[in-house]
């Protein structure tokens, strides 16, 4: 069986250091933020090229903090994707907010930058978008929209450890932005993790604040705030983790080309980098249109394969009351029909690639056969 992703696999590869933090966690008994915390946040913040970074429960909380600290609340309009996880739009409706979607970029998956200003109200207060499958939004020209009117700028980082934009890494564009280290991610925890990332001293001192019940010092609670704490064993075992992220990114990145060749011609659509992105392959998305035939196939020949989302969240139940319907984000809705999401990560052997891509191939060509 050729698995989508192998947890199991990359801890082999570091157990040694991984038991070791672990140990130390337990000989410590600071299992909840402490020593390895901190060292990890000024770490990430070192990686993301922010200054500080704030590490939390998870990255829907990370995402509900940058907003609440950047005085987003009910009233206010944010304008986001709905090509993306559940948790961006879940985060601004936490905030009290309402999330206003954009299409996508036929190209990038992400926010299609020409489509923002025809969304944006006397209401809006921020532009949230989603670096999709690990590569960033087309920042420049978000940026330039925020500041032309007064808007602030949260990145859904969650899928874009290390990527780049112009050499900027993710979360270091716009005022603050927002990891998920959820234990399938390019860095992952083993359990729940998240961080906000900030240059901002002030939106992190509230941030801190507000993920240990608002309490400025124990028991003095300045804010309303939340248990959003990091947990000390998450703070160790990703500050071991980061030091292999940028091996692991090189070796997704290598994966992705190879994929590409392997797979031109195919008929299927392979991801575009695009000009001035480092992509870092959380997701390797392909295209194809008759996508779930391919996907019955790929698990018959026991290869494991992921979609990216099949359901665009203006077109779900839970978010019915936004108003939305089918047909209003066009892109946004025919990726949702098509996309499969191959295997990726770090230690998938060459072979293993080359298994999926033939086998991929050969399904296609059935497909093609079946219909003329
Ligand atoms: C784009 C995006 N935003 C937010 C999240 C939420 O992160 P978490 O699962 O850590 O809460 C995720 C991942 O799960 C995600 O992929």
């Amino acid at each position: 069986m050729i698995p989508f992703v192998d947890l199991k696999a990359q801890y082999h590869s570091i157990k040694g250091e991984i038991d070791s933090a672990i140990q130390n966690i337990l000989e410590s008994s600071q299992f909840i933020l402490g020593k390895e915390v901190t060292a990890f946040e000024e770490d990430f913040a070192v990686y993301c090229q922010t200054r500080y970074a704030i590490g939390v429960n998870s990255g829907t909380s990370a995402l509900h903090l940058a907003l609440l600290a950047a005085g987003i609340g009910p009233g206010d309009e944010v304008i986001t994707v709905s090509m993306t996880f559940v948790a961006t739009v879940a985060a601004i409706i936490y905030s009290g907010a309402k999330p206003v979607f954009v299409d996508v970029d036929p190209l990038s998956y992400c926010m299609d930058t020409g489509k923002i200003e025809a969304a944006i109200t006397k209401q809006t207060k921020a532009i949230m978008p989603v670096h999709l499958y690990g590569q960033m939004a087309d920042m420049n020209p978000i940026l330039e929209i925020a500041k032309r009117h007064n808007l602030l700028v949260i990145e859904d980082a969650a899928q874009a450890h290390g990527a780049e934009y112009k050499g900027r890494r993710a979360g270091s564009l716009g005022d603050l932005g927002c990891y998920s280290f959820y234990p399938g991610k390019n860095l992952g925890a083993y359990g729940e993790g998240g961080a906000v990332v900030t240059s901002n001293p002030e939106y992190t001192r509230t941030i801190r604040m507000l993920r240990d019940w608002g309490a400025e010092k124990k028991y003095e609670h300045v804010l309303k705030g939340y248990n959003y704490r990091m947990e000390g064993m998450q703070g160790a075992i990703l500050r071991v983790k980061l030091r292999h992220l940028e091996d692991w990114t090189e070796a997704r990145r290598a994966h992705a080309a190879e994929y590409n060749r392997l797979l031109a011609g195919s008929g299927v659509i392979t991801p575009t980098e695009m000009p001035n992105a480092r992509h870092v392959y959380h997701v390797y998305a392909i295209r194809a249109t008759n996508r779930d035939t391919l996907q019955q196939s790929l698990q018959k020949a026991d290869i494991q394969s992921g979609i990216h989302y099949p359901n665009p969240i203006h077109l779900l139940p839970a978010y019915s009351d936004l108003g939305y319907k089918p047909g209003d984000f066009p892109i946004t809705e025919k990726i949702a029909n098509e996309e499969l999401s191959l295997p990726i990560f770090a230690e998938l052997r060459e072979e293993q690639e080359v298994t999926v891509a033939n086998t991929l191939k050969k399904c296609v060509d059935a497909i093609v056969k079946e219909t003329k």
